[in-house]
């Protein structure tokens, strides 16, 4: 979503003859497009700007700007610790950049939430390549009770179906063979009576395009009618879906304001099996909230091996201001944290390998999307299942589609060699 916003904002500036350069010590103007979601994030800014700061000594024309979810969270406190910060602009006032940085005096705070704000009619600078991200909905209305998402991009909007498919149009125009659909909450997408499969639907007739994906859904919106979709329309769309479950202990899941018990998350992924047997699963899944025993970390590492994920991406619980559980004691020692994220990181390589060694001997369809990264005698692509598979460059061209038989699984890639 980040570097979608990014592709607005440089879209916006490149359109008022801006260019872009490679190194921040020529730059006149440097934005930093941030997040807020974990602390961590936050602190990697704070060290960012503080590198940053030297430059507006040897150029006093230089902005410096922090952008996105960061902005909006610490507001003017930004300007508190770091006073040599010129702009701060939350993620719904992009559109004012070229106004702030045409003003020649103080720091300046925009950090209003619009309901509306979908940037519709802007251009993103796309980054040449294979994927084109195609933002369809902003902010989020689900307020789970460890996400500071909801107060740092407000509530749901959508935007209009027939300006998606345009863009869609626009890219494959621009030459991406990919699309990628953005969201928060992607799949409770909603225009008018257009739901998300309706859009998904009306992708599909993109000519040019040869793969629709989506991130990410929250497993309460996932419904037959999309799964349906998944079914009619794979491999052009996607046989992947990003479900996160974050916890498996009904408690925590309670805790967390996550709408679904195990039992329902897990009847979901049967059903999506169902519809789709070989869809490609990944997640994501916190640890250490507060009050999670070893006991309800267990019923987490039972659902992970129940459905035996593609992939996770995994966390250590982070408080963040605002939310719910902010107001909760964050009762699980970094110690404990630290050793259940490393049981379940081992547990999730095992998964992975098991999942990516049930495909040798199988023909795979790939992308072919550019050079392998260990040797320049081979290119990688993905499957539509979202995995990279590493095979020899013959007379393959990036953007390919190409059908190859898989002949081994090491890590987190696939192998087509001869
Ligand atoms: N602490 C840890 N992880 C978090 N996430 C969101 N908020 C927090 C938090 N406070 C994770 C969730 C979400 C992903 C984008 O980040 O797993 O799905
Ligand atoms: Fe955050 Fe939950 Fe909304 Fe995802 S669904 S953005 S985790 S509040």
């Amino acid at each position: 979503m980040n570097e979608y916003d990014s592709e607005i904002l440089s879209g916006i500036l490149q359109n008022d003859n801006y260019t872009l350069t490679d190194t921040p010590d020529n730059a006149d103007v440097i934005l930093l497009n941030t997040c807020s979601v974990r602390d961590h994030a936050e602190q990697k800014i704070h060290s960012r700007l503080g590198e940053l700061k030297h430059l507006k000594t040897k150029n006093p024309n230089l902005k410096l700007g922090v952008l996105g979810c960061m902005a909006q969270n610490l507001k003017d406190d930004i300007l508190k610790s770091k006073p040599y910060v010129d702009i701060v602009l939350g993620p719904d006032s992009y559109r004012s950049i070229l106004q702030h940085l045409d003003e020649e005096d103080e720091s300046v705070v925009d950090t209003k939430l619009l309901k509306f704000e979908v940037y519709e009619g802007l251009f993103p600078a796309r980054k040449k390549g294979i994927n084109a991200w195609i933002s369809i909905m902003r902010g989020c209305n689900k307020f789970c009770s460890y996400c500071i998402v909801p107060y740092t991009r407000g509530r749901e909007r959508s935007r209009n179906i027939k300006s998606i498919v345009e863009e869609a149009h626009r890219s494959v125009d621009q030459g991406f063979v990919e699309i990628t659909l953005l969201g928060q909450n992607v799949n409770s997408y909603h225009y008018e009576d257009q739901r998300f499969h309706s859009l998904l639907l009306a992708l599909t007739e993109v000519k040019g395009i040869k793969r629709v994906r989506y991130t990410s859904p929250h497993p309460q919106d996932v419904d037959e009618d999309l799964l349906k979709v998944h079914a009619d329309f794979k491999p052009l769309i996607a046989n992947h879906i990003h479900l996160p479950l974050q916890a498996g202990s009904n408690t925590v899941l309670q805790a967390m304001n996550r709408t679904y018990t195990q039992k329902h998350y897990l009847k979901l992924v049967d059903m999506i099996r169902h519809y789709v047997p070989d869809m490609g699963i990944t997640t994501d899944v916190i640890v250490g909230f507060p009050g999670e025993t070893d006991a309800d970390f267990r019923e987490t590492l039972k659902v992970m091996e129940t459905v035996k994920y593609d992939s996770a991406y995994t966390f250590k619980y982070s408080p963040r201001p605002h939310t719910k559980a902010y107001t909760m004691t964050d009762d699980v020692s970094e110690k404990e944290k630290a050793a259940r994220l490393t049981e379940l990181i081992v547990r999730q390589k095992e998964h992975t390998l098991y999942n990516y060694r049930k495909l040798i001997g199988k023909e795979v369809e790939i992308l072919v999307e550019s050079e392998s990264k260990r040797s320049p005698e081979e290119l990688k692509g993905r499957t539509a299942c979202n995995k990279i598979v590493v095979f020899p460059r013959g007379t393959y061209q990036a953007k390919d589609l190409i059908k190859r038989k898989i002949t081994d699984a090491q890590g987190v890639t696939l192998f087509s060699r001869p």
